[in-house]
């Protein structure tokens, strides 16, 4: 019989019933520190992610600064968004980077046969994406073309973002109204190559790694991370082959990429739908997004095996819940983001600040209208997601220093097969020396009494929580779901809070 069952048949006070979670925040073993670029953005050409969503062209009615959208800049920068990914996504391994500079009323127009089969305008291109991540102070991350390209192209593509010198493409870029280089932090080498990027093994791949790497040269003070395109879901195939290849002077192999997506189903043909779902499908989604824990730990003991001395960074470059589409052209990835998502995003940053040593990067698929939005939009109007407000709140985190946590008497949360801890945390001590923590509470219907352990006076910041499993913000009612204060203050030496069901806390601990 369970503690509760006991309780009930002893005829006990309900309050006798409610469980307590007893967070420990280990202050004196600090272990890495939390990139800031685990919360880093995607951005692809891909529905009205980046048309309509980031860029309306500056002869637009939608309020504009060169072509930008100024609502969603403003919401971007109280964000902090610390890198952006661009162009791609499977779009990355079909994009020509030519096609995107110069005068653009003269810049041919494509089709984009991976997303909709609708015309790409090449209107954002190489200018847009650098120069917006320059208005935001982000890193940029520029996935670039293994799949229909060549070596030359993307050899080129970096000679005119980087290139100090006279050549003919770093003069083409001054043209087009660049004088000095871009920095470029990040370049990829081929997305998804297993797949849309190609469909390749990872031998095949790991082959044109080399060959497409040894040629990507830039000047060294402007020299990008290189990553590969790795595996995906529980697959390990493409990390343990990749991580094994010898490196030498031609080539460098610095990060691999990463994929995982969170459907509520688990079945590609039926995901499972962004609002109105049962509560079976709460506890599915927020199991399976959970997955990631294993995904990450089995991967980084394959890192550490053939890369002890970490110099490979392990990146999760696309993540997040994917729903059937209910709205707009099925090839626009369109999806609301309710409350269900905020915490899909707290559970998966919190395991991303535990495995920060290896874990350096990550990139929520996707930035604006797209999957996991942090921002809608619809013509004019925009509206910041619950999962924007979970980001926002976690900004406190990123180069914070990880603090390990421990939880005793975490009660499980059960429905049916499932069962999933009730209480997940995390801990990090900022660079001004507040430590923050952040719990969050999966259960829908329960709160949960939460105990810190040591001696904190009180504990000062945000809650995010909402009645119904999918409450969510509309254009009509915009801040439905959205963060509250939240403070709490110890007595009799005790800090303890209720935390509400389905929530997500983030406080400094005083
Ligand atoms: O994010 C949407 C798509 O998901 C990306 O283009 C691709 O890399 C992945 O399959």
């Amino acid at each position: 019989m369970n503690l509760k069952k006991m309780c009930c048949a002893l005829g006990l006070l309900p309050a006798l019933l409610i469980a307590q979670t007893t967070v420990t925040v280990d202050t004196n073993n600090p272990g890495s520190q939390i990139n800031k670029n685990i919360y880093g953005q995607f951005m692809e050409h891909l529905g009205r992610g980046i048309y309509e969503g980031v860029w309306v062209d500056d002869d637009s009615n939608i309020p504009n600064t060169n072509g930008y959208r100024n609502d969603v800049v403003q919401a971007l920068r109280e964000l902090k968004v610390p890198l952006l990914r661009w162009p791609g996504g499977c779009f990355a391994d079909q994009y020509h980077w030519q096609d995107g500079i110069g005068p653009r009323d003269q810049r041919p127009k494509g089709v984009n046969t991976t997303w909709g089969g609708v015309i790409e305008p090449n209107s954002f291109g190489t200018h847009e994406f650098l120069n917006f991540a320059e208005m935001l102070d982000a890193e940029v991350y520029v996935n670039g073309n293994l799949g229909t390209g060549s070596p030359k192209e993307m050899a080129q593509w970096l000679e005119y973002m980087t290139s100090e010198s006279d050549s003919t493409l770093a003069n083409m870029r001054r043209q087009n109204g660049r004088d000095k280089p871009w920095r470029v932090h990040y370049f990829a080498i081929g997305n998804e190559s297993w797949g849309c990027g190609g469909s390749m093994s990872p031998e095949y791949y790991g082959n044109l790694y080399k060959h497409f790497a040894t040629f990507l040269k830039t000047p060294a003070n402007n020299r990008p991370v290189l990553i590969a395109s790795g595996g995906y879901d529980h697959h390990l195939d493409w990390t343990e082959h990749l991580s094994s290849l010898e490196q030498n002077f031609a080539y460098r192999l610095e990060a691999i990429g990463h994929h995982y997506y969170t459907l509520p189903t688990g079945d590609w043909d039926k995901k499972g739908s962004a609002t109105a779902f049962p509560e079976r499908e709460w506890i599915s989604t927020l199991s399976r997004t959970l997955a990631m824990k294993d995904i990450l730990e089995q991967n980084l003991a394959i890192l550490e095996k053939n890369d002890p001395q970490n110099k490979i960074g392990f990146y999760v470059d696309e993540w997040g819940t994917w729903y059937d589409v209910s709205q707009g052209d099925p090839g626009f990835l369109y999806q609301q983001n309710s409350i269900r998502d905020a915490l899909v995003a707290a559970l998966n940053l919190n395991l991303f600040h535990q495995h920060a040593e290896r874990v350096q990067m990550s990139n929520i698929a996707q930035m604006v209208n797209v999957l996991q939005a942090m921002i809608l939009t619809d013509q004019e109007k925009m509206l910041l997601t619950p999962t924007y407000h979970v980001f926002r709140m976690h900004n406190v985190f990123q180069d914070a220093t990880y603090l390990p946590v421990s939880l005793t008497g975490n009660p499980e949360y059960t429905l049916e097969e499932y069962s999933i801890p009730k209480v997940s945390a995390s801990a990090a001590r900022d660079n001004s020396g507040k430590v923050w923590v952040t719990v969050v509470n999966t259960h829908p219907r329960e709160s949960e009494t939460v105990e810190m352990a040591g001696k904190y006076s009180s504990l000062v910041g945000e809650v995010l929580s909402a009645d119904k499993m999918d409450a969510h913000n509309s254009f009509g009612a915009p801040n439905a779901v959205a963060p509250v204060e939240f403070k709490s203050t110890a007595s009799g030496g005790k800090l303890r809070f209720k935390l509400p069901a389905k929530s997500v806390l983030v406080a400094e601990l005083k």
